[in-house]
C-alpha cells in the first residue's frame, strides 16, 4: 500500500506584521516543501496576505486560512465568507481552532462553517480537544461530541479533504516540554479514528488524517511523528521560525 502523505501545518495566527515579512516566511517554507516530496505542507496565513502569497507562479506549499465565517454572506462586519477565501486562493482554512472556540465559536457554528467550507471548495482542517481533564473519562464524550456536531453537515463523497487535528487545549502556546507525550497521543488518535469509523464507516475514516497540535517544536517532533502513530502536525510558533519548520518538515520526509 502506498504510504500516506505527512501533513505538516502551519498556523501563523496574527503573525507576522508585514506582507514582506509573510513573503519572506512563506517562500522559505515553500523551499522546504518543494524538497520535501513526502510530506503536504499548508500555511495557514492572516486573510490579508492570502492573495499576495498565491500571486505568481504555482507555489508547492498550499496556502489556507484559519476559519471562515459561519455565514455565506450579508451584514456581517468584520467576517470573511468561505466563498471569498477560496476565491482570492485559499486552498483550505482551519475550523474549530480552540481560539476561535474560546472567542464564542460553538460546535452548531463549527458545523456550519464546515459545510460552507466545503461547499465552496475548500478543504476543512477541524480543530478538536478538551479544556482540561477529569478523571472520569468525561472529556472523551467532549471530543466526541466535537466530532458529531462538527461534522454533522459534512458529506462523505468530501471524505478526502478533510483534515482533523487533535490540539489539547491545556498543551498548546505551552513550553515546548510540555507537549503531550507520544504514547497519550496515539491513543487519542486511535479514540478520534474510532468516532469517526462511527461517523463515516471504516473505510472513509481511515483515509483521514488525525494531526497533533499543542507546543511542538524540532526537539519533541521526531519522537511525536515516529512514535505518536500521528497523521501530521498542526504548529503554531514554531511555524514562524523558517529554519526549526524546515527541520521538522524534513524530518518527516525522512520517515
Ligand atoms: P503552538 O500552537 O504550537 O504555539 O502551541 C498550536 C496551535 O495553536 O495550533
Amino acid at each position: 500500500m502506498k504510504k500516506k502523505k505527512i501533513h505538516i501545518i502551519a498556523n501563523w495566527k496574527m503573525n507576522p506584521q508585514t506582507a514582506e515579512e509573510a513573503k519572506t516566511l512563506f517562500s522559505k517554507t515553500n523551499k522546504s516543501a518543494e524538497k520535501s516530496k513526502k510530506v503536504s505542507v499548508l500555511c495557514a496565513v492572516p486573510y490579508v496576505y492570502v492573495g499576495k502569497l498565491t500571486s505568481g507562479t504555482k507555489k508547492v506549499a498550499k496556502i489556507g486560512v484559519q476559519d471562515v465565517s459561519s455565514e455565506a454572506s450579508g451584514s456581517y462586519t468584520g467576517s470573511i465568507s468561505a466563498d471569498m477565501a477560496k476565491n482570492v486562493g485559499a486552498s483550505f482554512t482551519i475550523i474549530g481552532h480552540c481560539e476561535k472556540r474560546k472567542g464564542g465559536d460553538t460546535d452548531e457554528m463549527i458545523s456550519k462553517k464546515v459545510a460552507l467550507a466545503n461547499t465552496a471548495g475548500l478543504s476543512v482542517v477541524l480543530c478538536v480537544g478538551e479544556g482540561d481533564r477529569d478523571t472520569n473519562g468525561g472529556y472523551l464524550d467532549g471530543i466526541k461530541n466535537q466530532l458529531v456536531v462538527g461534522l454533522s453537515a459534512f458529506p462523505k463523497e468530501s471524505i478526502k479533504t478533510l483534515v482533523i487535528a487533535y490540539e489539547p487545549v491545556w498543551a498548546i502556546g505551552k513550553s515546548f516540554k510540555d507537549a503531550m507525550k507520544p504514547d497519550q497521543i496515539h491513543e487519542m488518535c486511535i479514540y478520534i479514528k474510532k468516532v469517526l469509523t462511527q461517523i463515516f464507516g471504516r473505510e472513509s475514516a481511515e483515509l483521514v488524517p488525525v494531526l497533533y497540535g499543542g507546543s511542538v517544536d524540532f526537539e519533541n517532533s521526531q519522537a511525536i511523528l515516529s512514535d505518536g502513530e500521528v497523521g501530521g502536525l498542526l504548529i503554531g510558533r514554531q511555524s514562524l521560525d523558517a529554519t526549526a519548520f524546515s527541520n521538522i518538515i524534513g524530518y518527516a520526509n525522512k520517515l
